[in-house]
């Protein structure tokens, strides 16, 4: 570990399938004014709504709601709960959702009392909060994004086709609390767990891909990732495994709560990427991650040779005897392919409904950073996009 950090995350968990009931200690921390955030239903249909609105009128709240946020929740979205929040004077954000509800309700909670634009401020000049920020909870009923234990949040500027991440530097963005219930996930679609388990992925490899030194960050990354290898091929098998999704509930959590990311300058073009697909698309974070990755990794992997020979050892138990560092480093992506497609995953941008013409576009809407292994140019990053069609 040669870098210098600081490490806070002030997020209290609460997890299993008893874990709702401890909202009945979160709620009297705070004042009276709720406002509810939540999606396109999903919570109505399972009954998760019910349990926490009850909890909600058991605590005295006086409830307000901001329904409808959509996966990838848009900046004309943003503003009108803001104004609802006002309104409200809101004392908690209570999300209950996946990561997108989540990310939402955190660019809620740094805009209610912030005179300027939140997407000129937030978005677009990465500045911090100067106001006071109204406290999130969660409730968590998606998998993959972390946004639960986590500042980042995630808004997409429809009319400029941007889709930018925040992941604010100020702690107290984080939520306060959040509910893993696992039972709560039980009821998502196949397509949106697999989406969340290579969206998990995705978020260590980002962080793991990166680096020169001997880092504990990395053995941990690793232990992740088997993780969440072997949980997803029961989860893939039988969805109603609650042991397999409450190890994925977990391994999501400490994926993107910044713990992994200690020590390393971390990569996130595989993100960079993928938000310019959903920018153009609308398509589930989870599927413009792997219709991206793999021509990613192939153009990096010369450049972080010895990371990948140690990726294919470590995560996939590539033998690499009589072998060259290439064959193994290669055996390791193949290894991750053949896994991507066992679950399913969406490996081209066209199925996400992207097409050569559009090529120019989505690299123009591509943020270049510069934690990885190579520092892409707007070529390579064409050239990838291509490589993904
Ligand atoms: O809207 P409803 O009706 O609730 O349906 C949702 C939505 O259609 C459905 N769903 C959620 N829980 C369900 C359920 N359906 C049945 N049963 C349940 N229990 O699932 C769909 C997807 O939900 P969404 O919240 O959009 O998914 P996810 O958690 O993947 O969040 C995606 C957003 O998070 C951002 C992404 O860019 C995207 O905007 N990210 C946030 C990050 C962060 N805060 O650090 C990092 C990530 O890399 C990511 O970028
Ligand atoms: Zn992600």
């Amino acid at each position: 570990m040669l870098g210098n950090f600081a490490y806070c995350n002030p997020t209290k968990l609460y997890f299993g399938d008893e874990a709702l009931q401890y909202l009945n200690e979160e709620l009297p921390k705070y004042g009276k004014n709720v406002v509810l955030v939540y999606g396109g239903g999903s919570i109505k249909k399972n009954g998760i709504y019910d349990e926490v609105a009850e909890i909600l009128k058991t605590n005295g709240k006086n409830v307000t709601e901001i329904a409808g946020v959509m996966p990838n929740p848009t900046l004309e979205k943003l503003y009108e709960g803001i104004e609802i929040a006002r309104k409200h004077e809101a004392d908690l954000i209570l999300a209950v959702g996946g990561g997108s509800v989540c990310d939402y309700a955190k660019a809620v909670s740094v805009s209610v009392h912030c005179d300027e634009d939140p997407w000129e401020k937030y978005y677009l000049k990465f500045e911090e909060p100067a106001c006071e920020i109204v406290p999130v909870g969660c409730v968590l009923t998606m998998v993959g994004t972390g946004s639960e234990m986590n500042a980042g949040a995630v808004i997409t500027n429809q009319e400029t086709k941007l889709k930018i991440g925040h992941v604010f530097a100020d702690e107290n963005i984080m939520p306060r609390f959040s509910i893993l219930n696992p039972k709560y996930i039980l009821t998502l679609p196949h397509y949106q767990m697999i989406a969340g388990i290579y969206d998990i992925f995705n978020h260590i490899c980002e962080q793991y891909f990166s680096g020169e030194d001997d880092n504990t960050s990395d053995y941990i990354s690793e232990g992740l990732m088997r993780s969440v290898i072997h949980s997803s091929r029961i989860a893939n098998k039988d969805p109603q495994d609650y042991e397999a999704r409450s190890n994925l509930m977990w391994t999501a959590t400490w994926a993107l709560n910044t713990l992994v990311a200690k020590g390393k300058p971390t990569d996130w073009m595989v993100h960079m990427l993928g938000q310019a697909v959903g920018a153009h698309t609308d398509a589930t974070h989870g599927m413009t991650l792997s219709a991206v990755s793999l021509p990613y990794y192939r153009y990096i992997m010369p450049y972080g040779l010895t990371k990948f020979v140690r990726f294919a050892k470590n995560v996939w138990d590539i033998d690499a005897t009589g072998k060259t560092d290439e064959q193994v480093a290669e055996e390791g992506l193949a290894a991750m392919e053949s896994w991507m497609n066992e679950l399913g995953l969406v490996m081209n941008i066209t199925e996400l409904g992207a097409d050569e013409e559009m090529l120019e576009g989505l690299a123009e809407s591509t943020l270049i950073l510069d934690g990885g292994y190579k520092v892409p140019g707007r070529d390579d990053i064409v050239t990838i996009f291509r490589n993904s069609l």
